[in-house]
């Protein structure tokens, strides 16, 4: 097993089918009220560089719920705010807690984390990457579909974190993935070098209406992520048609399920009446981060 979650790529298919099984069985005993607490005494710190509602609120009722404890660090709180060096904040927070979760812009500093603090760290989101939320997004595939290996996903809209999440994690479980994108947009190089040998599985294209054929499972994201802001009027425009819609559905296997890992701007990436028709599928997924990252949690941290 892995000692860090710094990206997707850091799984292999056994990492991730391990993760889902024990996050389905801490879901389940949660449920019955007997769920085991195996890190009791244990500190997450968890780094804020960037708004959250699920991550910041699931990783810490996640810790608590596995008998430990989780301290929430706005970095603007930080020295690191004040320029001190990541790896000084590293070996210093090594030496108090036992795992640190980050939400931060360069997928480096995650990277910098892990290499210095000699403790477990876990990406919450970087520009490049957000495995939890894809961990919790196969784990709801699998409860809605009853398996990953051979189903298709269809990502439309921008070639971002969780694009880029999305095609390594489909790929690495088995499963095929249709990405739509504007020519600019697309994932990012590493992604597309790893989607090479999986040539069958993968497809990047234009048009979301080729993406979505026969779709399994559709998902999109906001046109703009954070840090953009001061670019979302025009990519209001460039991604105007990258929309989830009825006629998008239409393209889709009938039972297709529609996945967003929230938050959802609706009329934009996704209509208000699918959205809305697909709140049941969404919201488990939103749960389902809960259960994933205790499992990475008490997989890394034990
Ligand atoms: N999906 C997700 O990561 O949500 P937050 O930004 O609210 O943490
Ligand atoms: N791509 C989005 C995901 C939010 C969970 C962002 O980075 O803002």
């Amino acid at each position: 097993m892995i000692k860090h979650l710094t990206k997707m790529l850091d799984l292999s298919k056994e990492d991730i089918i391990t993760i889902l099984d024990l996050a389905d069985s801490m879901k389940s005993q949660q449920k019955k009220g007997n769920a085991p607490q195996p890190l009791k005494g244990k500190t997450l710190a968890m780094i804020f560089q960037k708004a959250s509602t699920r991550t910041r609120v699931s990783f810490e009722t996640g810790m608590y719920q596995l008998g430990g404890q989780a301290l929430f660090l706005s970095a603007s709180d930080l020295q690191m705010g004040r320029g001190e060096p990541i790896e000084d904040t590293a070996r210093v927070l090594g030496r108090y807690v036992d795992g640190i979760m980050i939400r931060t812009f360069k997928q480096q500093d995650v990277e910098d984390l892990a290499k210095w603090s000699g403790i477990p760290v876990i990406n919450g989101l970087t520009d490049y990457d957000h495995p939890c939320q894809i961990l919790a997004d196969l784990m709801t595939i699998r409860e809605y579909k009853g398996k990953l290996e051979g189903l298709k996903l269809a990502y439309i809209g921008d070639g971002n974190n969780m694009c880029n999440s999305l095609v390594i994690g489909c790929l690495t479980v088995g499963m095929k993935i249709s990405v739509a994108v504007p020519k600019g947009h697309e994932p990012h190089q590493d992604v597309i070098n790893f989607a090479k040998s999986y040539s069958d599985a993968f497809e990047l294209v234009q048009d979301p209406s080729k993406a979505a054929i026969q779709a399994d499972v559709l998902a999109t994201d906001v046109w703009a992520s954070m840090g953009q802001e001061a670019e979302a009027a025009a990519r209001m425009k460039t991604f105007a048609n990258y929309q989830i819609n009825a006629e998008l559905m239409n393209k889709a296997n009938p039972d297709a399920i529609v996945l967003h890992c929230l938050p959802a701007h609706r009329g934009e990436e996704i209509t208000s009446d699918i959205f809305e028709a697909h709140t049941n599928v969404i919201f488990d997924e939103a749960e389902n981060r809960l259960h994933a990252q205790k499992a990475v949690m008490a997989l890394l941290m034990q």
